[in-house]
């Protein structure tokens, strides 16, 4: 939500230019948001920031530049905006500045009080062009700045910064330049994300590491209320006293740029899909151990802790939230200690029942959303540990967990989550056997042989994106003009069906419900009329055909409304020949690793649907790829 961008290079000798850092910066961190983008730049010898900013995508902005360059500069920062207060247009769209034009700032979250600053600033004779919170923190900045000037004689942009910070309530990340001095760029965070990135002559600031992980890989955590201040030589890092912090936690980002290229791609969502066999590969290694026990050292929770644990809470939002579902069952299954699923923004405020044995598992791809922060937040106020499943490093939900266990998919840049709900899925299976072979809730062997079939899934998944794309496409087109899509599943099937109508309805803006199939009579059967489109997962015939009996059923009943039936099955189901119009097959899998092939087709059709009717499907209207307002 809001990407942010900022540089300081060198001022005698600039290594790079300013401006193309922080456009290649907002490029990379558009997926943040894409209402309107701008920069502000600034060198010696200038008497105002220089701004540009232009409502729409990133491209707009690039492209007024080139019609009218900006001037050469030594530090910059750029802002990509995702709309919270004031419409997306050119003047609300970031950076704003000071009365006298000499500060710039760009914002990311949310000022709560800024209502009551406006009024005061108005009552001093301010006034205010936006209807944004960020143009109010920037006039304020600019009178903090002169009262600092006037009170020690010259500028201190990053002394201004922190008594602001002090003022402000809400969430922010604020980054400022003065052009008074050019050769640094502060910045400050409470509840939104910042990281600095550590180059040789230059620093970069970013939402997250994607900001400039073109440049540098060596990053360095700015934690809840700190400033930064970054020079070409130098960062400060103190809290909003003053007070130095002297050991920020300094990391190498373990993935490059190109990582979060489209590489040949026509979009990354469809790239991100087809990772998804490595991103599940990826996830489960090295945490096996020479004698095929799960090790998983790396959560810092006490063994005996976890071993203690009577009942997990998985919290999280959207996507994030159904792998927790899919986790429930399986967990459930193998640890036999009852496994709660709630959506990170309702379990906050209705008093949750939570004790130090209980266990919170916070999944986040971002590792940035802030309702889930706030409800592990929640949960360790109360005693309870937290293990975040997170599949970026370094975010904020992994720093203030008890524990973190990282999914390894790789950056996600489509607003569609994709590879990261596998890797999810595959994260709390992983916990899951952990807890079951620490508690010794199953066999040995039989936790070896469920890792053997978990190993077995990128060659299954691949094989799905090796054989059923076509008949997907075709799908696709035959429903692209469907108003309603209903998505229906039992079981490990039913999170898939949410799964499923979610990608649906945030990238084709087709209106679509996912349901418990057994729910059908009870209410959504009323919604099916001659030609009504009904996706159903169907569990295996196998196993527990006892749930595949019931699935078909529904199918019939439906069928005999006259829907028209698209149905993921497993290769070689008869029952399913039958009734169905399209089947969407996928591999023999065991049934609590179904989930795992069974939301691949529906994220293909999703995709192939949104781009008949012409969409952006990395970028759909509305959306943000991290939310990080509540
Ligand atoms: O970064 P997170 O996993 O915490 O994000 C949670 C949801 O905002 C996210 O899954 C959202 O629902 C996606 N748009 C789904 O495709």
């Amino acid at each position: 939500m809001c990407g942010i961008v900022g540089y300081a290079g060198n001022v005698l000798m600039p290594s790079r230019r300013p401006l193309e850092v922080c456009l290649q910066g907002l490029e990379r961190l558009e997926y943040r948001g894409y209402d309107s983008a701008g920069v502000a730049l600034t060198a010696p010898g200038v008497d105002h920031v220089e701004m540009r900013k232009k409502a729409g995508r990133l491209s707009n902005l690039v492209a007024d530049i080139e019609a009218r360059p900006l001037s050469e500069a030594t530090v910059a920062i750029g802002h990509t905006r995702w709309a919270t207060n004031g419409v997306p247009n050119d003047v609300n769209a970031h950076p704003h500045s000071s009365r006298d034009g000499k500060v710039a700032i760009i914002h990311n979250g949310i000022i709560e009080n800024a209502s009551q600053l406006r009024l005061d600033l108005q009552a001093e004779g301010y006034r205010f062009v936006s209807s944004t919170d960020t143009e109010v923190a920037a006039k304020l900045l600019g009178k903090i700045v002169d009262a600092v000037i006037e009170e020690t004689g010259g500028p201190n942009l990053f002394e201004a910064m922190r008594r602001m910070s002090r003022m402000l309530e809400g969430a922010f990340t604020i980054l400022a330049v003065d052009c008074r001095q050019p050769g640094v760029v502060v910045g400050a965070r409470h509840d939104s994300p910042l990281v600095v990135g550590l180059g040789e002559g230059e620093n970069f600031l970013g939402s997250d590491v994607a900001a400039f992980v073109a440049y540098t890989k060596t990053a360095m955590e700015i934690d809840q209320d700190q400033a930064v201040q970054v020079s070409s030589d130098g960062v400060v890092v103190t809290d909003f006293d003053g007070n130095v912090v002297p050991d920020s936690v300094i990391y190498e980002v373990d993935w490059d740029a190109s990582a979060a290229e489209k590489g040949g791609w026509d979009s990354f969502m469809d790239k991100e899909i087809h990772e998804e066999p490595a991103a599940v590969q990826n996830t489960l290694l090295g945490r096996l151990d020479a004698n095929g026990d799960i090790n998983l050292d790396e959560i810092r929770i006490d063994p005996q802790d976890l071993k203690a644990v009577d009942k997990i809470i998985v919290i999280g939002c959207g996507t994030a939230s159904y792998a927790g579902l899919v986790a429930k069952y399986a967990i459930e299954h193998w640890v036999r200690i009852p496994v709660e699923v709630e959506l990170a923004h309702e379990f906050r405020y209705r008093d949750p029942i939570l004790t130090p044995r209980t266990l919170v598992v916070a999944i986040s791809q971002s590792g940035e959303t802030m309702d889930t922060l706030m409800a592990l937040r929640h949960a360790r106020e109360q005693g309870s540990k937290v293990l975040a499943i997170c599949n970026t490093q370094g975010a904020s939900i992994p720093r203030e967990s008890d524990a973190v266990l990282y999914t390894h998919a790789g950056p996600e840049v489509a607003v569609a989550s994709t590879k990261a709900f596998v890797a999810q899925i595959t994260a709390a299976y992983i916990l899951g056997l952990y807890l079951a072979q620490l508690k010794g809730a199953v066999f040995r062997d039989e936790i070896s042989q469920t890792l053997n079939y978990l190993k077995d899934m990128p060659a299954k998944i691949q094989w799905i994106l090796d054989t059923q794309t076509d008949t997907i496409k075709e799908a696709a087109a035959q429903l692209v003009n469907a108003n309603t899509v209903l998505f229906l599943g039992r079981h490990v099937g039913y999170p898939v069906a949410l799964e499923g109508a979610l990608k649906l309805k945030e990238i084709a803006y087709t209106f679509t419900e996912g349901f418990a199939a057994g729910e059908l009579k009870h209410g959504p059967i009323a919604l099916v009329d001659e030609g009504e489109p009904v996706v159903f997962i169907v569990p295996p015939a196998r196993g527990r055909n006892m749930l595949h009996a019931k699935v078909i059923s529904g199918i019939e009943e439906v069928k005999a409304r006259g829907a028209y039936i698209i149905a993921v099955a497993e290769e070689n189901d008869k029952d399913v020949e039958r009734y169905a119009d399209v089947i969407f097959w996928r591999p023999e899998a065991p049934t609590l690793m179904s989930p795992l092939v069974d939301v691949v087709p529906l994220q293909l059709f999703a995709m192939d649907m949104a781009k008949m009717k012409g969409y952006d499907v990395d970028k759909p209207r509305n959306l943000a790829k991290s939310v990080t307002v509540e």
